[in-house]
């Protein structure tokens, strides 16, 4: 089994590449990343050497570059998670997000349909539901909840999720889509509120917490996010949504407070800056579907992954520091830069 995983020197989906590799030791994972400042090749070190897995640097908007890799590689199997994916920078520039996510996932699908590929995956979001209130903790996301976009990153995603859906009933192609909640874990991106919280804890420097820090996301550890997408391109449903959450609910300052406790750090740390526009209040997905049909169950407690998690970024400085200084941007050039 050949696999193209797009966006794999990213958060989610080196995990998932680790993953596979693991899980499927079979397979052929061939990894298509631009490389963009959310990408870091250094996290994919320890597989650049696995027979089984190659590395190549390319935008998924480039439609010759990506038919190359997909005439060399015949894939079977297409899984897409490379995507512009913080909603800050998609308020501050949204153009990118609409070229990357929306353009990009076209081109993809055009060399899926073009080489009879039998799977195409597309790995979105629940930020394409909106929110929920947060007086009616009733409300769940559910996979009919109609697409309703706050940020020009939820839109890019949904305008994604819908041409994706329009390439399955126009041209037949075989997909599947999964909307996960927040994901935390390893080789989580430093601008994003766990690991840039534990990261200035540790300088002593102050927690920006958004507004009044009571919105609430539904945080699942990456692997278990990892292990739905691997259920799905193997038994989901072509055609289907399938919606990916743990129910475990947390307000934002609650997180940034259990982060200061677990590393002895005062809570004066914490600063209430500006609220995100348009800050969604709250997220909480409905995973019956993937229960039910698929027998999915997150494994990891947050209780448990969150600890893991800080332990993780105690323990791993060297792969945050260069991020912090700028460094990791050089290390493809440094490495395979004459390759
Ligand atoms: P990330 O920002 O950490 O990684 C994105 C990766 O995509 C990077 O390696 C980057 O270099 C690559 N990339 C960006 N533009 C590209 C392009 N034009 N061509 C090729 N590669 C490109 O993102 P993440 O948090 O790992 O998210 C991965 C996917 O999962 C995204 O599609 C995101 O929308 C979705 N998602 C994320 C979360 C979350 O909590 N992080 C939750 C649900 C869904
Ligand atoms: O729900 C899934 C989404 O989760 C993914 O689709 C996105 O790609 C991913 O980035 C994430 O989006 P969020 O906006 O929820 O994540 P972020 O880490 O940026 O913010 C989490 C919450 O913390 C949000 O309510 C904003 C708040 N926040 C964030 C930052 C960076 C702060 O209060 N302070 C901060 O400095």
């Amino acid at each position: 089994m050949n696999i193209i995983v797009t966006g794999g020197a990213g958060f989610i989906g080196s995990n998932f590449v680790f993953h596979m590799l693991k899980a499927h030791p079979d397979y052929r994972i061939i990894c298509l990343d631009k490389l963009t400042y959310a990408g870091n090749l250094s996290t994919l070190e320890p597989v650049m050497d696995n027979p089984n897995f190659r590395f190549v640097k390319a935008d998924i908007c480039d439609k010759e570059a990506v038919d190359k890799l997909f005439e060399e590689e015949k894939p079977d199997i297409v899984v897409n998670f490379a995507a512009e994916s913080h909603v800050d920078r998609s308020i501050e520039n949204p153009q990118v997000f609409l070229e990357t996510n929306i353009l990009g996932t076209s081109v993809l699908m055009d060399a899926s349909r073009k080489y009879g590929v039998k799977r195409y995956h597309q790995v979105s979001t629940d930020e394409v539901y909106g929110d929920l209130p947060l007086d009616r903790p009733d409300l769940f996301f559910t996979e009919q909840t109609p697409i309703h976009t706050s940020s020009p990153y939820s839109s890019s995603k949904a305008g994604a999720d819908l041409l994706v859906l329009a390439y399955y009933r126009t041209y037949g192609l075989p997909v599947t889509i999964s909307r996960c909640s927040n994901n935390y874990g390893p080789y989580h991106f430093p601008e994003k509120l766990i690991p840039l919280m534990i990261i200035r804890a540790l300088h002593d420097e102050s927690l920006p917490v958004y507004g009044d820090g009571l919105n609430v996301r539904d945080w699942l550890y990456v692997e278990d996010h990892c292990k739905a997408i691997d259920l799905i391109i193997h038994e989901g449903k072509v055609g289907e949504v399938y919606n990916v959450g743990g129910h475990n609910e947390m307000a934002n300052i609650d997180i940034v407070k259990l982060i200061l406790k677990e590393l002895g750090k005062s809570e004066d740390l914490i600063t209430y800056v500006t609220d995100r526009k348009g800050h969604d209040r709250r997220y909480a997905i409905d995973p019956t579907k993937i229960h039910n049909e698929l027998g999915w169950l997150p494994e990891t407690k947050f209780a448990d992954g969150i600890v893991k998690t800080i332990k993780w970024y105690l323990d791993n400085e060297a792969w945050w520091q260069p991020i912090i200084s700028g460094e990791y941007q050089n290390y493809y050039e440094k490495m395979y830069g004459d390759k």
